[in-house]
């Protein structure tokens, strides 16, 4: 038995409440009382409360809230926007979909507050297109919040509009990035803009646009409610509040769980209240701590707290909370050419070192994975990552957006700490976990 240290809950404390997901159910348990106490103060003093709640985005890249809001021009005579990114398509990432079906309202009183406060008028919530059930939960509470006069010519009776629309995507993991989101939400193809300008200065149609993630917006109406030194205190220095994560792999019991910043990986994968360890016999080889982006770590690096800052010195990332958990039975060659296959199918192909370096990446692993590599590949496959972007440090991306880096970071971080994996595959002519070549992937994978 291990026990990781108690968890105060927030996104999930009323998930388990009849009804939570209706409007009833949520003001039952006290739902929209935050709106209405925000509405009592100047949206200033809101901006002020979620910059000293320490609140980052739960997304991937962490940003602080509360700052990203502040880069609003004030003098601008544009309409505002807020965009809420409910895409969540990064591998190993299941969360913003169980507060769409367990508490939506807890979203979309966030979305009341965060316009309040930004004096956006319009909300588009952009729903990833193969969310069916967590977008029909949804719909039907954007209609119980008009139906209700929550949304619509008065909010909650304030004379200010506000109208939020859902919009569901086509299933690109490209339309996450935020600026291909706003493409996509133009009507455009999802391609990614250069930055800057970033989208609080220019954004949706031109004017100046938020995007938040889910989960970053559902935070608002507990730190209204509990205040912002509450929220603070619940995280550790830099990083506010608990945090939903996705325990996914070689673990007993996967699943998605609110934890503490200070809760430590090794707590999440065996601590009883999360995921109760691994299969007897099995041990951790390797882990990833934020969805398949984010750079591996060994299992020398599991004490590691699942809070923003703490990645930095392994050159990881918490990203958007996806831990991949993988034992010692697994090939990180095979592991690796999985991954490499996502990222060169979502591709945009805008940037040339992302459309051609992905795919070539994961045609060389697939050539080490099925004993036919040698040295030189393992070289080439090095080299076409550093060339869409070296690692480390994270952020040296040579394209228009992240998901060059995103498929690059793993090549680099597998290849660096688990060599001698795939130094056997060259050697051994083939893979020493015993794995058969698969089948026809397609003409690059
Ligand atoms: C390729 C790519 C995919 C992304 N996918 C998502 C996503 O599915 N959901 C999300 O919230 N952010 C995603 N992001 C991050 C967004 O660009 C953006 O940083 C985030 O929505 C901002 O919200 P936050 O500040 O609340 O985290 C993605 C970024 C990249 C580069």
């Amino acid at each position: 038995m291990t026990h990781a240290a108690p968890v105060e809950k927030v996104m999930t404390k009323n998930w388990a409440n009849p009804g939570q997901n209706t409007l009833e159910g949520y003001q039952r348990s006290g739902g929209y009382t935050a709106l209405k106490t925000a509405l009592e103060w100047a949206p200033a003093k809101v901006i002020d409360e979620v910059k000293k709640s320490n609140l980052r985005g739960r997304g991937g890249a962490g940003f602080p809230t509360g700052l990203k809001w502040s880069f609003v021009p004030k003098d601008n005579p544009k309409p505002k926007y807020l965009a809420i990114n409910a895409d969540e398509s990064e591998p190993g990432t299941a969360k913003d979909r169980f507060i769409l079906e367990n508490d939506p309202h807890m979203l979309l009183e966030g979305i009341a507050i965060a316009c309040w406060a930004l004096g956006a008028h319009t909300c588009y919530i952009y729903a990833r297109g193969e969310f069916k059930y967590p977008s029909a939960v949804l719909d039907k509470a954007i209609a119980e919040a008009y139906a209700a006069g929550i949304f619509g010519k008065k909010l909650l009776g304030k004379d200010f509009e506000l109208n939020v629309y859902q919009v569901r995507g086509a299933g690109a993991y490209i339309c996450g990035e935020e600026t291909a989101l706003l493409e996509s939400l133009e009507g455009k193809k999802g391609w990614p803009r250069l930055k800057p300008p970033f989208p609080a200065v220019v954004g949706l149609f031109g004017c100046p646009t938020v995007v938040n993630n889910v989960e970053t917006i559902a935070s608002l109406p507990p730190i209204i409610n509990q205040g912002a030194e509450w929220f603070a205190k619940l995280g550790t220095e830099k990083s506010g509040g608990t945090r939903l994560v996705t325990l996914s792999g070689c673990v007993n019991r996967p699943g998605t769980y609110e934890v503490g910043m200070h809760t430590s990986l090794r707590d999440l994968i065996y601590a009883d209240e999360f995921g109760q360890g691994l299969p007897a016999g099995r041990m951790v080889k390797a882990v990833i701590p934020g969805g398949s982006s984010a750079p591996v770590l060994n299992a020398a690096e599991l004490d590691t707290k699942l809070e923003f800052e703490a990645f930095k010195p392994m050159q990881s990332m918490a990203g958007s909370g996806g831990v991949i958990v993988m034992d010692d039975t697994c090939c990180m060659v095979r592991c690796l050419w999985r991954v490499a296959r996502f990222y060169a199918e979502e591709s945009c192909g805008q940037c040339t070192p992302c459309r051609e370096g992905q795919p070539w990446m994961a045609r060389l692993l697939r050539k080490i994975e099925e004993g036919l590599g040698d040295m030189d590949d393992l070289k080439t496959l090095m080299n076409v990552a550093a060339s869409i972007a070296p690692w480390p440090p994270i952020g040296l991306g040579n394209t228009i957006c992240a998901l060059g880096d995103a498929g690059a970071l793993p090549v680099q971080s597998f290849v660096t700490k688990f060599k001698d994996d795939f130094v056997k595959h060259i050697e051994n002519k083939g893979c020493p976990h015993g794995d058969k070549p698969w089948g026809h992937f397609g003409d690059f994978v």
